[in-house]
């Protein structure tokens, strides 16, 4: 573990001043942007990744603006990871207050060819990596009475599902279905437990062509075309780091149990799945029945699997080959 801190500058509000914060896979890419701008407002902030070099990085970006960090280099996935994490933060800092489980990996391939390590992998990291980090920081909040936030990753896939991501779909689905049943165990306690749905161009989402035009003005350092941060919800990892620091401050203290998407100029506060049609008939439904009347019952209210893109203009698509 490495320690730094440096006299804070003044940015425009440090709503999260004296706060404490741990955030899961921050050596880069969306991680990375909400260490930065939780410290920017005021949090000290543990920085996590598997990697020693780049965590190390991450952490002299935030001491460079005047910030306070610290990291723990470890994977995400074990309890010996979590207790690990929680101990950083008080080590270093006192307490911890705040838990981004940001931590991610992906092994994308369809079902038939996807393995038991491709599944297995992926589970570890995103949904027993958020279980882990998650009974830990919220039994450390139990124990000092602290009214602590928690933040976990979602994804479109989760909400949608998508080809390719049968492991990914069950992890992030899953982090938002835990999150909802946390919302009710943490209530008492005064934490809160929300999942981000986050889209932005990082290392898991430049090489997507479809993304291709966004990313090549965003590494040229223009503005990416206004389709991709409206229409599509797609901007840069900064974009998605306002509303991670509002959900770890007190203005969000009455929100949670709650998935809310961000990216690019678009902010979505998404559904819990609910039931769109209800029909009784006593003594149940059998097979005969669900024959004769399921195809009526249903019309019209079947839902669609895989998120809905527009479009993309001409002038936006991706290069060929
Ligand atoms: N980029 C997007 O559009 C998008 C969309 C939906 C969800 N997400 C989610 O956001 C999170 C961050 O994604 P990103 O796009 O910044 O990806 P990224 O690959 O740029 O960054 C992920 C970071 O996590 C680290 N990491 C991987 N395994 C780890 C482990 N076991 N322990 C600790 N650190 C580990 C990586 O080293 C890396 O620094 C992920 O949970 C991802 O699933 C991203």
């Amino acid at each position: 573990m490495t320690e730094t801190s440096a006299a804070t500058s003044a940015p425009t509000s440090t709503p999260l001043a004296g706060k404490v914060a741990v955030v899961t896979g921050s050596g880069q890419g969306l991680g990375l942007a909400y260490a930065q701008e939780l410290a920017r407002r005021g949090a000290a902030v543990v920085i996590n990744d598997v990697d020693q070099a780049t965590a190390d990085a991450a952490v002299a970006s935030i001491v460079d603006a005047g910030g306070k960090a610290t990291a723990v280099v470890a994977p995400v996935g074990s309890t010996e990871t979590a207790e690990a994490l929680v101990k950083g933060a008080v080590d270093a800092f006192g307490g911890l207050d705040i838990l981004v489980n940001n931590a991610g990996i992906l092994r994308d391939k369809s079902l038939l060819k996807m393995t038991d390590e491709d599944f297995d992998l992926v589970i570890q990291v995103h949904l027993r990596g958020t279980f882990t980090c998650v009974r830990e920081a919220y039994r450390y909040f139990k124990e000092n009475g602290v009214a602590g936030r928690i933040i976990t990753i979602g994804s479109p896939t989760g909400q949608y599902g998508n080809f390719g991501q049968t492991n990914y779909a069950a992890a992030k689905a899953g982090i938002v279905g835990m999150v909802r049943t946390w919302a009710l165990e943490m209530k008492k306690a005064g934490v809160t437990v929300n999942a981000v749905i986050p889209v932005a161009a990082t290392a898991m989402t430049k090489t997507i062509p479809f993304f291709e035009k966004a990313v090549e003005a965003d590494e040229a350092g223009e503005a990416m075309p206004a389709f991709f941060r409206h229409d599509l919800g797609f901007g840069t990892a900064d974009d998605v780091a306002g509303l991670i620091t509002f959900l770890a401050s007190d203005d969000a203290a009455d929100i949670t149990g709650q998935a809310i998407g961000a990216g690019g100029d678009r902010l979505q506060l998404f559904s819990h799945p609910a039931p769109v049609v209800t029909e009784y008939k006593e003594g149940g439904w059998s097979y005969d029945d669900l024959a004769a009347d399921f195809h009526s019952l249903a019309e019209g209210n079947l839902q669609k699997c895989g998120e809905v893109m527009p479009q993309l203009p001409e002038d936006l698509h991706p290069k060929q080959g």
